[in-house]
């Protein structure tokens, strides 16, 4: 009876290896092969990288360390039988704890580089699958490690130590499992956390069972016992990797649908932007200039990528009141009169009253409703003063300008380059916030050849 599940009991800890790998690899082509790349060279990275082959690798290394520790230790080295050494259950001990700190130590540096190396939009996603993987192995190879532990003293004290280090060291896996799973989606409810606690609970309570049996009795009976036990071990692995991989696969559908939704909506402000632009006949392809020169200035202004972004969506969007104003205004060649004048002031207003309809993006009002504010008060429609007017509208300010005197009009072509300079200049502090045209004058003074106009 023990013999042959002793024999069933190896082909599926074979299997089980083989499957791991298997995973490990679909896991990784699922996650991460992105168009264009190779899936040999992803194969080939899977195999070398592999959770299994590293930790066996890393026992190598750990026996080479052990043997030369003992070689130093023992003066009589030469003269002790190697086998017996390989078999002391104090040797193996130590053998194992130096292969798991190996292991732990050696797994996060090289789960960056696998993510690096396979240019992962998501580097915590990478952290994450070999974590997992390597939880995996560590959990398996402990659990091969317990079955051939010796009882007698100070050995089965040794191997309890140990086996009370590998399993901290699992949860401090499995920790760091978690922590890179908090970043991997803004969507939290696209993985049921609940089965990322089933697998260790459910490990630690076959764990109890299983050491109590080994180290108890160590009978036939006991080992037929463990087998049993290890092919449950086994099972519910397999259906966690089936979990796992499921969820993963989830959140990476629910990015890639919030990438298309992202795109979708700078396209439709995009399309309003040329809108806009194609009701004045003179001001072709204003917004979309003005959107990149604010972006260019809050750079410089050093705000953080999300707040370039935002910048310039509210400048594609700044001139959108202009929509609700008559088109005979718009496109009066001659001087407006002042009631013209005064239709044309409500624009910001109009503006803001439409973006105010994108509920999911509130920020959006800014540029239009106060991009016509002055530094000094004497702007229009609110009359802010200085620190009053929010930023990304000062920012806005400048670059409208400075792409209204660099855009040709049916009455003048587009300033010269020193004639503009000296304008951003002279209005710093009155109608600029001067901070922004300074760094408007040094981006002027960086664009020698004056390509910066329409
Ligand atoms: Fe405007």
């Amino acid at each position: 009876m023990f013999e042959y599940l002793s024999a069933i009991n190896h082909v599926f800890e074979i299997a089980f290896y083989v499957l791991l790998f298997i995973l490990f690899y679909a896991s990784l082509k699922k996650c991460f092969l992105q168009d264009g790349q190779s899936k040999g060279k992803l194969f080939f990275q899977s195999l070398i990288t592999n959770p299994i082959i590293l930790f066996f690798s890393m026992c190598f290394v750990a026996v080479l360390i052990v043997y030369v520790g003992l070689a130093l230790r023992l003066h009589d080295f030469t003269k002790v039988d190697s086998n017996s050494l390989i078999n002391d259950t104090l040797t193996s001990s130590v053998i194992l704890l130096i292969t798991y700190i190996l292991f732990i130590f050696i797994t996060i540096p090289i789960s960056y580089l696998v993510g690096k190396s396979l240019k992962a939009h998501n580097k915590s996603l990478v952290t994450f699958v070999y974590l997992m993987f390597s939880v995996i192995v560590t959990v398996y190879s402990d659990r091969s490690s317990i079955l051939s532990a010796d009882t007698g003293w100070p050995f089965s004290t040794l191997a309890n130590i140990s086996s009370i280090i590998n399993v901290a060291c699992l949860l401090l896996l499995y920790f760091f499992i978690m922590k890179a799973l908090a970043r991997l989606s803004d969507k939290k409810r696209d993985i049921n956390w609940k089965l990322f606690l089933i697998p260790p609970i459910a490990f630690l309570l076959l764990y109890g069972v299983f050491d109590f049996y080994t180290l108890t009795f160590c009978s036939t009976d006991a080992n037929a016992v463990v087998q049993i036990l290890s092919f449950v071990i086994q099972v519910l692995f397999i259906w966690a990797f089936y979990v796992i991989i499921k969820n993963i696969k989830a959140t990476g559908d629910a990015q890639e649908s919030k990438e298309e939704v992202k795109t979708l909506s700078v396209e439709v402000m995009e399309a309003l932007a040329h809108t806009i632009d194609a009701k004045d006949e003179y001001t072709r392809g204003h917004s979309v200039r003005v959107a990149k020169y604010s972006r260019m200035l809050a750079q410089r202004l050093g705000l953080s990528r999300e707040d370039c972004e935002n910048v310039y969506y509210m400048a594609l969007l700044h001139d959108i009141g202009k929509i609700g104003v008559p088109n005979e205004i718009i496109n009066n060649p001659s001087k407006l009169t002042d009631e013209q004048y005064d239709v044309i002031k409500t624009h910001p207003g109009l503006g803001y009253d439409i973006l105010a309809e994108i509920k999911s993006r509130p920020d959006l009002v800014v540029g239009a409703r106060w991009h016509h504010e002055r530094y000094d008060g004497k702007g229009y429609p609110d009359g802010k003063i200085g620190e009053d007017i929010p930023f990304f509208a000062r920012i806005i300010a400048v670059a409208d300008s400075y792409d209204a005197m660099t855009s040709n009009r049916s009455y003048r072509k587009y300033m010269s380059q020193d004639k503009v300079r000296s304008e951003i200049e002279k209005n710093a502090g009155t109608q600029f916030d001067p901070k922004v045209a300074q760094v408007m004058l040094t981006l002027i003074d960086e664009d020698k050849e004056y390509t910066m106009h329409e």
